[in-house]
């Protein structure tokens, strides 16, 4: 039977929504942000390992504590659970993850070493210089706005995740580490309502969302 573990990176300050907790803390239609992540993983996973900040480090037996950076979060939890044969990351940043997307991007793992849930863009992409002059607009026919759950074959993370603090710092997903060691990743759509909670603004929605 192959082992699937969850993780959520959890472990952040939650700077730009400047509230007066962390972020994953936040409460939000009753429950804490990280809960919604949890229990969507919970439904799939045989466990949940949540990398938190220190001062919370100690509230909950699947508590680990969180890193300087998201991958040292991450790679913390995935330490905590070697008896992974597959692990599924997700943000607690983002409470709308539904297990049916967790299961769809765990379907997906066939033959590849990592999935991620992701977004056709749907925007007109340019590249600009430093003076705010564009430089060219890029074919956006192809591209692809990543989110997490992001699904990998454990022995792929874990070597992935097996890096300098510096490259982990360096990393705004998990699937850029597992790409730089080889490994393959494929894309599943997302739903629309799989957003992330940065600022303010998209608290209340989700608040709004959460109530209807
Ligand atoms: N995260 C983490 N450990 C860190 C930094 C971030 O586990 N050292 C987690 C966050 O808790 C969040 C996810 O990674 O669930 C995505 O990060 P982000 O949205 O940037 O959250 P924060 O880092 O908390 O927010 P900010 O960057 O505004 O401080
Ligand atoms: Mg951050």
């Amino acid at each position: 039977m192959t082992v699937v573990v969850g993780i959520v990176p959890a472990g952040g300050s939650g700077e730009r929504l400047g509230a007066d907790r962390p972020k994953a803390f936040v409460v939000v239609g009753g429950k804490r942000l990280l809960d919604y992540s949890v229990e969507a993983l919970g439904a799939v996973c045989e466990r949940v390992v949540v990398a938190v900040p220190p001062v919370a480090a100690r509230e909950s037996s699947n508590f680990v504590l969180g890193g300087a950076s998201r991958s040292a979060s991450v790679r913390n939890a995935v330490l905590a659970a070697p008896e992974a044969d597959v692990y599924v990351v997700h943000d607690a940043a983002r409470p709308f993850v539904t297990a049916e997307l967790v299961g769809a991007c765990l379907a997906a793992l066939e033959g590849v070493d990592g999935v991620v849930a992701a977004a056709p863009v749907t925007d007109t992409v340019k590249e600009a210089g430093p003076d705010g002059l564009v430089l060219r607009t890029l074919d956006r026919s192809g591209l692809w706005a990543i989110q997490t759950p992001q699904v990998f074959r454990a022995d792929v993370l874990r070597r992935a995740l097996d890096v300098d603090d510096a490259v982990l710092a360096a990393a705004t997903d998990d699937a850029s580490l597992v790409e730089a060691a080889g490994g393959s990743v494929r894309v599943v759509q997302a739903p629309p309502e799989n957003v992330k909670i940065t600022r303010p603004e998209d608290l209340r929605l989700a608040e709004a969302r959460l109530a209807d």
